[in-house]
Order: C-alpha cells, then sequence, then structure tokens
C-alpha cells in the first residue's frame, strides 16, 4: 500500500494488500473533561496480528470498549469487514469480533466446558438462556455444541480440564479458557486485552504459539500487551497509544527503533516534548547525587561475599533472551487494577 512508515514483513506475507476486517477511524472517547482515546485510525487486515502498546492509562482497553460496543465513541466509527458496527456488544460479537478482557471474566462457578458453551451461544439458534436451563431445543443442538467446544479446549491445551470449575484453574489457565471461550463465537477477528499477564515465562511462550495458531485459522489478531518481547515476536504491526493518541505505528524494527517510543515508556521526553526541559534538569540533578552515593555501598555488599570469584562471571553473562525492551516489560507490574 502506502510507502509509509511500513514493512517488510507486510510485503513477504502479502497481507499488506489483505481485505480489512477492522477499520476504526477517527474513534474518539471522552469521559467528562478526560479524552481517554483521541481519534484514533487503526486497519486490522486478514491474516495479521497487530499489537497495541503503550504505558498504563494510554487508554488501550478503552480503545477495545469502543471497538466492541462496550462504550459508545464520542466521534468515529468502527468497521468490520467493510460494515460499520452497530455499537452494541452482541451485535458486535454476532458480527464477528471476539474479545478477552484484561480482568478475567469467566462464570467462575461453571465449568471450563460450560464457559465455552456459552461463548457459543451466538451462534446457535437457542441463545443463552436455553444453553444455560438446558431446555429441550438446546438438547437437539448441543452434542455439536459440545463437539465444537471440546475442540475448542483441545486447541488451548485445556480439555482434560473440561469438567473442573472455572475458579480452580491457574490464573494462566483461567486466561487461555477465555480465549476458548472467545473463539467459540467463530469469529474473524479476535482482540487480545494484556493476554499474558501473571503469566509464568513457559506460559507466555504456549500463549505466543496459541496467537499464531489462531491467525493460521484464518483469525485476525489485535493484541494489547506489556510484554514487549512477546508483542515484537508476534506482530506484524504495532500501533503505539500514548495519552491516547496514536503516536507510531508500524512494525516491530520501526516501532522499536522510534526515540519517541522509548521515551514514551521510559519516562523520558524526546526533544522538543512537552516538559522535557525541566525533566532534563531533574535527571542532571539525580545523576549528580547519585554519582556522589554508590562507590561506598558496593564495597560494603562485596565484603560479605566468602566467595566472590564464584558468582561473579554469571553478572557478566548476557541476560539472554532479556532484550532492548526489558525497561518496558517491568510496566507490567504496575498493572493490578
Ligand atoms: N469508564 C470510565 N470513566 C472514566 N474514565 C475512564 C473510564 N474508563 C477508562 N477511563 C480512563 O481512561 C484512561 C485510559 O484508561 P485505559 O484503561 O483505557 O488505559 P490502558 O491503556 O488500558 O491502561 P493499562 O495498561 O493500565 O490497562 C484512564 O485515565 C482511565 O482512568
Ligand atoms: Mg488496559
Amino acid at each position: 500500500m502506502n510507502a509509509m512508515t511500513t514493512t517488510t514483513k507486510e510485503t513477504a506475507t502479502g497481507t499488506a494488500t489483505a481485505a480489512p476486517v477492522l477499520e476504526a477511524s477517527g474513534v474518539t472517547m471522552r469521559f467528562g473533561g478526560l479524552t481517554a482515546v483521541r481519534e484514533v485510525d487503526l486497519t486490522v487486515r486478514e491474516g495479521e496480528i497487530v499489537g497495541l502498546i503503550g504505558p498504563n492509562g494510554a487508554g488501550k482497553t478503552t480503545f477495545f470498549n469502543c471497538l466492541t460496543g462496550l462504550y459508545v465513541p464520542t466521534e468515529g466509527q468502527v468497521s468490520y469487514k467493510g460494515t460499520v458496527l452497530p455499537p452494541k456488544p452482541h451485535l458486535v460479537t454476532q458480527a464477528g469480533i471476539a474479545r478477552t478482557f484484561q480482568n478475567i471474566r469467566l462464570f467462575s462457578n461453571m465449568t471450563v466446558l460450560e464457559n465455552v458453551l456459552v461463548g457459543r451461544h451466538t451462534r446457535t439458534k437457542e441463545g443463552l438462556w436455553s444453553a444455560l436451563l438446558r431446555g429441550p431445543g438446546f438438547k437437539k443442538a448441543e452434542a455439536a455444541s459440545r463437539e465444537r467446544a471440546m475442540e475448542l479446549l483441545e486447541f488451548v491445551g485445556l480439555a482434560s480440564k473440561a469438567e473442573h470449575l472455572a475458579r480452580n484453574l491457574p490464573y494462566g489457565e483461567q486466561r487461555k479458557l477465555e480465549i476458548a471461550r472467545a473463539l467459540a463465537s467463530d469469529p474473524g477477528l479476535l482482540l487480545l486485552d494484556e493476554p499474558t499477564a501473571g503469566m509464568n515465562q513457559s506460559e507466555t511462550r504456549t500463549t505466543e504459539e496459541l496467537v499464531f495458531a489462531i491467525r493460521d485459522r484464518g483469525i485476525a489478531v489485535l493484541v494489547i500487551e506489556h510484554d514487549m518481547k512477546f508483542i515484537f515476536k508476534l506482530c506484524d504491526r504495532v500501533a503505539v497509544l500514548v495519552q491516547g493518541e496514536k503516536l507510531v505505528e508500524g512494525t516491530s524494527e520501526v516501532v522499536q527503533g522510534d526515540e519517541r517510543v522509548v521515551a514514551a515508556y521510559l519516562g523520558t521526553p524526546y526533544e522538543g516534548a512537552p516538559g522535557a526541559e525541566e525533566a532534563a534538569e531533574v535527571e542532571a540533578a539525580e545523576a549528580h547525587a547519585a554519582a556522589a552515593t554508590t562507590a561506598p555501598e558496593d564495597d560494603a555488599e562485596a565484603g560479605e561475599d566468602t566467595a566472590p570469584e564464584d558468582t561473579a562471571p554469571s553478572d557478566d553473562t548476557p541476560a539472554a533472551g532479556t532484550g532492548k525492551a526489558s525497561g518496558a516489560d517491568s510496566t507490567t507490574e504496575g498493572d493490578s487494577k
């Protein structure tokens, strides 16, 4: 397409010319005096995994809520496969957009399988209440639905826990169950809001594979994450939201190399940014103060170590896997709301 910021990956995979699945244009969301999202345009095409990143409070979840009809945007519109979506969650789901939530939303006293079956109700004639009450109409459709739900549980790796209560699953598995439930509505686009929050490294890796597998099933993915390793590994394209506005959009390489993105994450204002001068003064003063205090403490710590030669080498080993984005990873911790 146009030659702006992008894109070796897109050209390679051909997604630059693929049809748009999601088109958000000029989406603005105001809460009283606060503009949480400001005139955001974003397109997700068939076959793409697109990342949405930005510091805490940047407006990422609010943007998702605008896309899925949970909020009615103050301005702008959202289209799915060329049709403008009415801002009603069930109609958005019916159209083909499914999502998971930053704060997991499961029916905790229902089984794993039942949670997926509930996710399926938009695609069955019987509807939610029939599914829950198991009326006669439901019984007929039940076998097919169960089969599909089990297939999805297999897909996310939870088939062996189908009869467990959702609340008894470890946190990481609850996130996977949310994905299975979202997939049960047969979406063409899946929105993931921090799918690896609270996961350990191996769970995160499995989730990476899962997202690739979802894309390979023909479902486009838009994913919010604070884990930059996850984002840059997965995404064909990444959009950066800062204070409600889209600051940068491009490939992982473009975004990682953009000084404004680094500044937004590390809190270092870039040249010309509001408050940059004051921040530079504060930083200089802090550096001064730090230089005056560090040396003596180091000596004291070394003195306590009985075998310094044993521990020293590991400090010099480059930290495998902790790349350029390790500073950004730390924002995940401030995430508990
Ligand atoms: N319903 C609401 N009413 C008022 N303000 C809101 C509402 N929802 C979100 N906000 C505000 O909008 C801003 C953006 O919040 P949002 O949750 O979208 O950020 P985020 O980028 O998802 O952050 P995080 O990474 O912490 O999840 C915040 O200042 C938040 O307080
Ligand atoms: Mg959020």
